[in-house]
């Protein structure tokens, strides 16, 4: 290892908690190798500007509360490919050398980059033209990217759907009714099964298990027959209509997003069953909350080890959780192999077992 280094970090896609205990970690491993490391202003964005946007971080800017922190104290975008950037005129310009020119300004060794796979895919592909030595902190509440068990911000999104479920019983229970809790997880329906599991969902539709509106009246039927008169729906944003479509709301800039399945499938309740339903969306609350214990651990066992494999000299890799332990894997595999929920692993078959309807 040589000493003095210069390591950059950025954090890239749509936040999480945990994303600031990651870069906390990173400060701190990287300073016990005498190493300086820059932080670079939202994502790749900052490597664009000139002057090139970033801060130095020491143990002084890292300290006291920012592993309690939410969001990224870096600031991250999800829009902007810098392959295909879009201009003002509407046009798509290759502006990846100015990214790349930005990073050698800075004088960086390596980049550590925290991002889900979409973002893992530029800044790859950004270290493969440049030339220039990289590593992966997976980070997302989807829980999709693969390669690992779990990434960051998951854990606390989960918390999150979990405390709401917990809101909605007794509101639920008090008038009688059928609530509906829309998640996000984009293509992948892990946090509305955990969720679901842990706050007591009776049925639970995810994006990988066709549903049918009967067989959810089916169970909202057996319910009532058992005596309880509420009903606790959970529904992942992927989830299809009966027609086979995704619901997306249209935003700014023509940009999509998942959004609305839960008023379709309240209305379809509603209908099938003449319960009173109420639909809760539950959006960006899942990712702005204070980081939970676990993903505290996570990112810090992460950020350390980010930085061990810069000492090792160990590029292109992400780390990753396996089976206890940290891990780290060619960051190729991670963007290639995309982690929906299996149908016969061990939450599936545990919500079967608590006769939870999966609509199916
Ligand atoms: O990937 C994280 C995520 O929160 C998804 O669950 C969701 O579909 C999407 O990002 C929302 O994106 P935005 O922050 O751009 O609205």
């Amino acid at each position: 290892m040589k000493a003095g280094k210069r390591i950059g970090i950025l954090t890239s896609g749509g936040d999480c908690a945990g994303l600031n205990a990651v870069i906390r970690a990173v400060v701190h491993r990287a300073t016990g190798y005498g190493w300086q490391v820059l932080g670079i202003k939202e994502g790749t964005q900052g490597l664009l500007q000139r002057p090139v946007q970033y801060q130095t971080l020491d143990l002084g800017s890292v300290d006291g509360h920012m592993m309690r922190q939410g969001g990224t104290i870096l600031g991250t975008t999800n829009r902007g490919d810098p392959f295909a950037y879009p201009m003002p005129d509407g046009t798509l310009k290759d502006r990846s050398d100015e990214i790349i020119g930005g990073y050698r300004e800075l004088g960086l060794d390596a980049l550590i980059g925290i991002g889900g796979d979409g973002s893992f895919a530029i800044l790859h592909k950004l270290a493969q033209k440049g030339g220039f030595p990289m590593v992966g902190v997976p980070k997302t509440i989807d829980n999709d990217l693969g390669k690992t068990e779990v990434s960051v911000g998951y854990d606390t999104a989960v918390a999150v759907a979990v405390e709401a479920l917990d809101r909605l019983q007794p509101t639920a229970a008090s008038h009688h009714r059928v609530m509906v809790l829309e998640v996000m997880g984009r293509d992948a329906g892990h946090i509305a099964l955990a969720a679901g599991i842990a706050g007591g969902a009776d049925v639970i539709l995810i994006p990988e298990i066709p549903y049918s509106i009967e067989s959810i009246a089916t169970k909202i039927k057996d319910v009532r027959d058992s005596g309880r008169n509420f009903a606790l729906v959970v529904v992942s944003e992927a989830v299809k209509t009966l027609e086979g479509t995704g619901v997306k709301k249209i935003l700014q800039g023509g940009e999509k997003r998942y959004g609305g399945i839960g008023d379709y499938i309240g209305e379809k309740i509603a209908d099938a069953t003449g319960a009173e339903t109420r639909v809760t969306v539950l959006g960006h609350v899942q990712r702005g909350s204070m980081p939970s214990p676990r993903d505290r651990l996570i990112a810090s066992a992460f950020g350390v080890h980010a930085v061990d494999l810069i000492a090792e000299g160990k590029f292109n890799r992400m780390v990753a959780w396996s089976n206890r332990s940290v891990i780290d894997v060619p960051i190729t595999e991670a963007i290639e192999h995309y982690s929906c929920v299996e149908l016969d692993g061990a939450l599936v078959k545990t919500a079967r077992g608590l006769n939870i309807s999966f609509g199916d």
